[in-house]
């Protein structure tokens, strides 16, 4: 018995700094799953070509099942001088089934294998993900459909630009994290392809049946090249650009709920559960779960770099430097799942203040452009001039301390002599809103529309 499942050709154990760098069961014993379920399947192939004999397959998967039943009752003993999970694996199954646990790794090498548990693990992650976008765009669905005629100011340059309802605004995100969902949708397709089999680069000789082992364990079809099987993983680096994407989505929504809780805005109240106090200010209600979802992009766009400058400029095939490629992967998933299950529960908890965003939806001359498109519509303006009115229009009315609807009649027709009383009926917020009947405007009939299709497309 070696020290270590390649000791054949060294007489001396490596040194303690080797072992240190190079050991990795702390972080990958979260491939273990994986690693189970790939080798389960690779011992049903190779009995089921005749490489192996089915007394031995048998006890394989005894072995394997027992391992199982060890992770999941937690006594399995993870070791640092097996280095990672696969020898870990193999060392407790030989110690569990004797000389028969030597014919598991018949054409495999641990560079298949991670290849595979790997990209297993980021399969389902991508598939987590976009599941929980889907629970974050059901919970932003019930505050639009109750708030599709909530008025509120639409921003640009975060400047008031013209009423909008809270609906609609919710809806913008609905999109994107649509988007997002189906960006994981996407990069998982394209990753389900099946590695092993690919053995350490070139192949194998035994008459292995990679179609058989992909199928087994969920993919489309094996991989095409042997080299590329081991060496890629661009399939990781595509999820954490989906990630990475997503994450810049609830930041800012974050960003939005940081600045609506405010009392200077006052849009949106989150309830106690989402709010915390502060040891020296009592009249603090701090926002703190939305600061830190808009900060979890650090740490996803930080994995994407991470791992983009470990893969880049790396020769064919396997690298040692691939084992890098974990950490970030695991860190970027658990970050984004807090911040989708920590956004979905801000988006199912936070209750607008209607009053506070009606009144605002009509100030900062909100429906200056409005007013613009009545001169063109009713007097055949050309959209330039009635611009420049609108634009006197609104300097009136400042210097007089008014909003535009309160403008009197007179004030309106001293800058053009042809403006009528109903042009008033145009410059409320509500009115405004409601004129957007174009597709996908803010109009409540069509945002009630974008809602319907967005849950049937749910459902
Ligand atoms: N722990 C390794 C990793 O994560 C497994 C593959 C090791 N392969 C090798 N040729 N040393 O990448």
């Amino acid at each position: 018995e070696g020290q270590s499942m390649w000791g054949g050709r060294f007489s001396v154990k490596p040194a303690e700094l080797m072992q240190a760098i190079n050991v990795s069961i702390g972080f990958d014993k979260r491939l273990a799953a994986q690693d189970l379920a790939g080798s389960k399947a690779h011992a049903a192939m190779l009995e089921a070509v005749g490489v192996i004999s089915p007394a031995d397959a048998a006890a394989i998967q005894g072995g394997l099942a027992a391992i199982e039943r060890e992770m999941a009752d937690g006594v399995f003993p993870f070791r640092e001088e097996f280095e990672d999970i696969h020898m870990n694996v193999e060392a407790r199954l030989r110690e569990l089934i004797g000389p028969a646990a030597g014919r598991l790794h018949t054409a495999r090498s641990r560079n298949d294998q991670v290849a595979l548990d790997f990209r297993m693990w980021v399969r389902e992650a991508c598939e987590r993900s976009a599941g929980q976008l889907q629970a974050l765009q059901r919970a932003l669905l019930a505050q639009a459909e109750a708030h599709a005629d909530t008025l509120m100011p639409g921003f640009t340059h975060l400047q008031p630009a013209q009423p909008v309802t809270f609906g609609h605004h919710l809806m913008a995100y609905v999109e994107m994290f649509g988007r997002d969902a189906s960006r994981f949708a996407d990069a998982r397709d394209r990753m389900n392809e099946c590695p092993l089999g690919a053995a350490a680069l070139a192949g194998s000789p035994f008459p292995i049946d990679r179609h058989r082992t992909a199928s087994a364990l969920g993919f489309d079809r094996p991989t095409a090249n042997s080299m590329d099987s081991v060496a890629a993983r661009d399939f990781a680096l595509e999820a954490l650009s989906a990630a990475a994407i997503c994450a810049t989505h609830l930041s800012r929504l974050a960003e939005e709920i940081v600045i609506w809780t405010t009392p200077q805005f006052g849009f949106v109240r989150l309830s106690d559960a989402f709010s915390t106090g502060s040891s020296i200010m009592p009249q603090k209600r701090n926002p703190d779960a939305a600061e830190l979802v808009r900060a979890k992009v650090g740490r996803i766009l930080g994995a994407l770099t991470a791992l983009s400058v470990v893969m880049k400029g790396l020769p064919m095939t396997y690298s040692k430097d691939m084992q890098e490629d974990k950490v970030p992967t695991f860190e970027a998933f658990d970050a984004l799942e807090l911040g989708l299950t920590a956004m979905t529960g801000m988006a199912a908890d936070l209750t607008p203040n209607r009053e506070r965003m009606a009144a605002a939806a009509g100030s900062g001359f909100s429906t200056a452009t409005d007013l613009a498109d009545w001169l063109v519509r009713r007097l055949n303006m050309p959209f330039r001039d009635a611009h420049h009115v609108t634009g006197a229009a609104v300097k009136r009315a400042e210097a007089l301390g008014v909003d535009l609807s309160q403008l009197p009649l007179a004030e309106l027709q001293a800058l053009e002599p042809r403006v009528t009383a109903d042009i008033f009926e145009v410059l409320t917020p509500a009115a405004s809103a409601a004129s957007r009947m174009s597709y996908g405007g803010t109009a409540p009939e069509q945002v009630r529309a974008q809602i319907k299709r967005w849950k049937d497309l749910l459902s």
